[in-house]
């Protein structure tokens, strides 16, 4: 899950590339390097640690030339140093390649090369690359070729890029497997290459995305798409939306916080022309290809997923279930491919991944689709991966997120859930339209009452900062908000290193109530919802184990006052909606408790966002 940029074209590449890398250092941030051209050989930087330790590498030592690379690093094999750092060259330093993935086959790869006397100057699986594409230059082919003929030894999940000195107007890259995409960019007499496209927003809208197996060659003036056989392919170019302010910080201390600020916008962006107001359908474009035929035909919803996607998840396996009586059940998406997963006639494999990339989640989705069921997908970004391999695409519309953590792409895709509920129970004819008028009624009503409970933001800030050295926390949910309990602990465990845990009210009596004691504080999700008593007697057990209660409750509710020892109020409001209101205060919590502990809330520690490799 590392960050890739590269550029060729006239201008000096190394500022590009360095931009590039900055925006997408939420990709992976132990160590960092570039190569660029120079007079027929390569030059090399690169530091441990975060990005703005090779900026001073450069400063202290430029370098220029107009073809470049560059890489931020998520370590897999090999500890973060600078030498494990890529790019890595070659024998003779002529030839660079930056990586994602994992070389699987690397072990047999490097003692096979040793043995015919490669000097390996990293620990890394990406290293075996560029020493095979050395041998293939040695017997005179070109960089295409050779890195073709390679990359087909190659065995595992890569994205690859390539430079050699010898060539230096080329820029190769390949894609094996679903690890790691590989965009192109369209540039006037420049071209660019990258993992993300908010690498190169500054640059340019128009893309072409390279699918598993297939290899792009990159010059100023052309680029030719083939795949790992050497067969020419012809490519589609993509014009996006997306704009370079959106992705910057826009005056808050951190994107994360930015990105909490903006979910009025993502939700209502969400919402956005998908409903028939007149009828109080859901109508969703293009992207969605069921049927009013398909959708009746549908007999069960598999849902997969990893870390806050399978959250979302969790409140989609309520919504459906509830709204258009279907059969779901939600996996983590890690399991669900190192098993035998039983797929029935008329299954719909529902994949929620906000990136579109989680390789967890992609192999998911293959394995589900060899089985025979139909793939939908719900995320956010434009030509991932997902995007291409299912039949069904609902797009959360979020802008680009680049805080690790997730926060308005979990509401969105929360939001997405409710609609595509709406919609299967619509077509099959399992909801009145009073019924839809009156949850829609609540969905529209979102973005004011999520901005309503970003009102208490100060007042999460102060309650976070009196309990911000607690060690343990416990989020106490039930019904549709057990996803807001398992969501606001992964939140706070992400962001402050805090360790948090999510648990079901009801399952408080089997086993986690033997932690409850004066020190823990218990954050209970207690709106006024058809589980609102039996959310009260938990907090009463609390209560009788001393633990501390702060409670997310709804406006007005003077009950709860007399059983918590702090109240969080949010807006009252639909119970199907409630899971995207509820989350907002503990996300903000989790937020300043992490500032509070001085933690790098925007890129934590041992995390990256996109998760490319098992
Ligand atoms: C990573 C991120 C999480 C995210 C998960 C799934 O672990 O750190 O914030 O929830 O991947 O991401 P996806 O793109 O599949 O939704």
């Amino acid at each position: 899950m590392c960050g890739i940029v590269g550029y060729v074209g006239t201008k000096d590449a190394v500022p590009i590339v360095m931009e590039g890398l900055r925006r997408l250092e939420y990709r992976g941030y132990d160590s960092a390097g570039v190569a660029v051209a120079v007079d027929g050989h390569l030059e090399l930087r690169r530091a441990e640690g975060k990005l703005g330790n090779l900026d001073r590498v450069i400063a202290e030592r430029p370098a220029s030339g107009t073809l470049g690379i560059g890489h931020t690093r998520w370590a897999t094999h090999g500890r973060p140093s600078e030498t494990n750092a890529h790019p890595h060259l070659d024998c003779d330093g002529v030839t660079a390649v930056i990586h994602n993935g994992i070389v699987e086959n690397y072990r047999e790869l490097k003692d096979d090369l040793i043995a015919r006397k490669h000097r390996f100057g990293s620990e890394t699986d990406t290293e075996v690359i560029v020493h095979l594409v050395e041998e293939e230059l040695r017997a005179g082919r070109d960089l295409a070729e050779a890195a073709r003929r390679a990359l087909r030894r190659i065995e595992g999940a890569a994205a690859v890029v390539l430079v050699s000195a010898s060539d230096p107007k080329t820029i190769v890259a390949a894609r094996i497997s679903n690890a790691g995409g590989v965009i192109v960019g369209y540039g006037d007499g420049e071209n660019f290459v990258a993992s993300d496209m908010p690498a190169l927003l500054e640059h340019t809208r128009t893309f072409s995305f390279l699918d598993h197996g297939e290899m792009v060659v990159v010059r100023p003036d052309l680029v030719r798409f083939m795949d790992l056989d050497g067969k020419e392919i012809v490519k589609a170019k993509t014009t996006v939306a997306f704009d370079v302010v959106s992705a910057a910080k826009g005056g808050y201390k951190h994107f994360m916080l930015k990105e909490i600020f903006e979910q009025p916008r993502a939700i209502s962006d969400a919402l956005l022309a998908r409903v028939d107001r007149r009828t109080s359908r859901v109508i969703f474009d293009e992207d969605v290809k069921m049927t009013e035929a398909d959708a009746r035909a549908v007999t069960r919803i598999s849902i997969v997923a990893c870390g806050t996607s399978y959250h979302a998840g969790i409140a989609g396996k309520y919504l459906i279930e509830r709204l258009a009586g279907i059969p779901t059940d939600v996996e983590l998406a890690s399991e669900y491919r190192y098993r035998e997963p039983a797929i029935v006639p008329g299954q719909v494999t529902l994949a929620l991944t906000q990136s579109g990339e989680t390789v967890d989640t992609l192999a998911a989705m293959e394995e589900a689709q060899r089985r025979g069921a139909r793939l939908v997908w719900i995320g956010n970004v434009v030509g991932s991966q997902a995007s291409r391999m299912a039949a069904d695409v609902i797009y959360l519309h979020a802008g680009p997120e680049i805080a690790v953590a997730a926060s308005k792409t979990y509401t969105a895709t929360v939001v997405c859930l409710l609609l595509y509920a709406l919609f299967l129970a619509q077509r099959r004819g399992k909801i009145d339209e009073a019924t839809s008028r009156g949850i829609l009624a609540g969905a529209f009503h979102l973005p004011t009452l999520v901005d309503g409970a970003l009102q208490s933001s100060e007042q999460v800030r102060t309650l976070a900062y009196r309990y911000y050295a607690a060690r343990d926390f416990l989020h106490l949910g039930r019904g549709v908000n057990y996803a807001t309990a398992l969501e606001g602990a992964l939140k706070l465990k992400e962001l402050s290193y805090a360790h948090a845990e999510g648990t079901a009210g009801g399952e408080m009596k089997h086993g986690t109530n033997a932690l409850i004691d004066e020190n823990l504080p218990v954050i209970a999700i207690a709106p006024r919802d058809g589980v609102y008593r039996k959310m009260l007697s938990n907090i009463e057990e609390v209560r009788a184990r001393a633990g501390i209660v702060i409670a997310v409750a709804t406006a007005g509710d003077a009950e709860i006052r007399d059983k918590a020892d702090e109240v969080i109020t949010i807006p009252a409001c639909h119970e199907l909606v409630s899971p995207v209101v509820a989350i907002v205060p503990l996300q903000l919590f989790a937020y300043h408790v992490a500032d509070r502990r001085g933690c790098d809330v925007d890129q934590p520690r041992n995390l990256a966002k996109t998760v490319t490799v098992e």
